[in-house]
Order: C-alpha cells, then structure tokens, then sequence
C-alpha cells in the first residue's frame, strides 16, 4: 500500500508567477505531518492543491495525490467525491459556519452524513465537544455563532470535521487566532480524537515548536521549494538545512520573555525571486559561491531528506561556529 498523500514533483503558478517548484513529500496514512516555513514560503497553497482550492488563474505539473489519486487532474464532478474525503480546518472559522443557525444544526447535519438517526447523531456531537474541551456542551449548541468566542467556535468546527472521521485532515493555522496556551491544548485534542480514528494530518503552520509538539514529521519550506523533511524528534534536535536551523535558534527563548521576537536575518524570498540556485543562498550563513548558481539535488543525509551543498559539513558540525544556535543552547 503506497502512502496516502503524495506529492510528486509539485510545480505552480499564478499567472505566469512561479509559486511553488519541485514539491515532493508524502503522508502515511495516521501520520500527522507538519509544513512549516515562513511567511510566503508556499504553504497555503501546497495544502491547498491537494483538494484542488487553487485561485483560478493557476497552472500546474506534477502531481498531488491523495489514496492514490491526483486532484490536479480530476473532472469537476469527480473532484467534488475526491473532496468530501477531505476534512478542512481554516484559520477562520466563522467563514465555514452558517451564521443563520445554532451550531447544532451545524454539528448533527455533519453527523448525519455520516448516517447517523437525530438522536445518535445529536450524541456523538454533544461528546465530540466535551472532549474538545467544551463545558456544558448541550448549552453551547443552543447558541448562534456569533455567541461564541473564535476560539470556541474552532473547538466546534474541528470537533465536526472529525465527527464524519475522515482518512485526511488538512489543517492551515487552525489555530493561529487563539493565544499560544490555547494553541497548543486545543490540537492536542484534536490529536487525541485524530489518532483514534486513524485521521492522518497535514498541518499548516509558521510555529515549529508547534508542530514539533503535535506531528511525526516535519516538512520544511522556503520559496516554494521543501529544504528539509525529517521526524520531528530530528528537527529539533540535529536539524541539517542551515534554514532550519534559523528557525529553530529564531524561536523566542523558553526560559524568559522578550520584547522583540528574533527572526532569521533578512527578509523571505519568493518563489519569482530565487535565481537558479538555492533559494536560501540570499540569507544563507554559509553560503558558497556554486550555491547561487546550483539547485541542491535533495538528498537523505543523517534521516533527513535535505536540500543542501554543504549538508555534510553542517551535520559533521564543522559549520557550527558560522551557523545561529538557539539561546538555550549557547553556553
Ligand atoms: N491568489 C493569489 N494570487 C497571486 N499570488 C498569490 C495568491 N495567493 C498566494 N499568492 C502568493 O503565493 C505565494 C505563496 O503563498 P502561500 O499562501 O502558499 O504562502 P504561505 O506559506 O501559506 O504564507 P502565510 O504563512 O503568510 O500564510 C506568496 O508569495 C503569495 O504572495
Ligand atoms: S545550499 Fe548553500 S546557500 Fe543553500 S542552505 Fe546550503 S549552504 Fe546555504
Ligand atoms: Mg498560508
């Protein structure tokens, strides 16, 4: 059995704009995958493709697959089946739900789909609640959206996608919105539920102590193009792209606040912006001089499959001097 998404080869754009190139990586089927990158790098839309939610004007080749098959190459009536396979969680929730209607009706429609009688279907929502965290759960379903909270009314919009058990849950900054204590509780929730029905999860999102928390593996993206894919447990402790590791020494220290959140120096790239080469080499530490003019052929050095001249030398540690580190970490 192959995996249950797979991304051959991914290229797009919009217009005649290059947003994303070469994109390869896939989920197996139960495995929560986090695609993590700064803003810009591609994310949205490589989630996106999958259930073919492309602005219009967008072109594509390769291939994006779920169970086996590609959305980019389905009719429109076989692409609207191809998506109720798919369960959706955006950063807005109130954009996904009727206003008009008591979350109820929202919550035992999507259970009855799934076949369910009203009174089963009425139960397994009162129980998805409570167990996305939601206290006196029979009340909240009495309430129009706009008496809830945004960070209720994701518990609620997450609790339904996961009603109907879907094979994929595809997950951009779900929780974005919320504050960061929240953040991390409510997809520890939803992980919970997820595991039990055998739901795999392709989680967007900027925050990789985030993902690192709730995915088995992390894919990492810059300008389009994935740098770095490895398990989670890897990224954070021997990441190999220099890239990654601007982004982990970027996090703000644990132990102690900062005003002002460090970044990677410089700014993001684009897709249209990067030359031939590496599309890191603008901000790269190390960079060389063939790293502006050669593309990194991806390469499984040390468990990752990483996009890097110089991914030996940084994994024999003799670039460590050079490349940033995370506070914690400096001694
Ligand atoms: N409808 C559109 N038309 C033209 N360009 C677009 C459109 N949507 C996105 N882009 C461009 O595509 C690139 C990738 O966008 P994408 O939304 O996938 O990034 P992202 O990694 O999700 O970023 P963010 O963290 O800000 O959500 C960006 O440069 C963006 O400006
Ligand atoms: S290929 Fe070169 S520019 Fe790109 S990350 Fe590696 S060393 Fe830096
Ligand atoms: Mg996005």
């Amino acid at each position: 059995m192959g995996p249950l998404v797979e991304y051959r080869d991914l290229a797009l754009t919009i217009g005649d704009v290059p947003i994303l190139r070469g994109v390869s990586f896939d989920v197996a089927a139960g495995e929560a995958v986090g695609l993590v990158g700064e803003s810009g790098s591609g994310k949205s839309m490589t989630l996106r493709a999958l259930a073919r939610l492309l602005p219009d004007n967008a072109s594509t080749t390769g291939e994006a697959l779920f169970d086996g098959t590609d959305a980019l190459a389905l009719s429109r009536g076989r692409l609207r089946s191809h998506r109720r396979g798919l369960g959706m969680v955006f950063q807005d929730p109130r954009a996904a739900i009727n206003p008009m209607h008591p979350v109820e009706s929202f919550l035992v429609e999507r259970a009855r789909d799934t076949g369910s009688d009203l009174g089963a279907a009425r139960t397994s929502a009162v129980t998805m609640l409570r167990r996305m965290g939601i206290h006196d759960p029979e009340r909240r379903m009495a309430q129009y959206p706009f008496e809830l909270s945004g960070g209720l009314l994701q518990r609620v919009m997450i609790a339904s996608v996961l009603m109907e058990r879907p094979r994929l849950l595809l997950a951009d900054e779900p929780t974005t919105a919320l504050d960061v204590t929240t953040q991390s509780d409510v997809l520890a929730l939803a992980g919970d539920l997820r595991r039990e029905a055998g739901t795999a999860m392709l989680l967007v999102t900027h925050d990789l102590d985030l993902a690192g928390a709730v995915c088995d593996r992390i894919v990492v993206m810059y300008g389009g193009q994935v740098l770095e894919t490895a398990s989670a447990t890897d990224i954070a402790s021997r990441p190999v792209h220099p890239y990654t590791r601007g982004l982990l020494a970027s996090r703000p220290p644990l132990t102690r606040r900062l005003d002002t959140i460090p970044v990677v120096p410089g700014t993001p790239v684009s897709a249209s912006a990067t030359g031939p080469g590496c599309p890191f080499a603008s901000r790269c530490p190390v960079a060389v001089e063939r790293c502006a003019t050669e593309l990194p052929e991806e390469r499984l050095i040390a468990g990752s499959r990483v996009r890097c001249h110089r991914a030996e030398e940084v994994v024999a540690g003799v670039l460590d001097a050079e490349l940033p580190l995370r506070e914690e970490e400096v001694r």
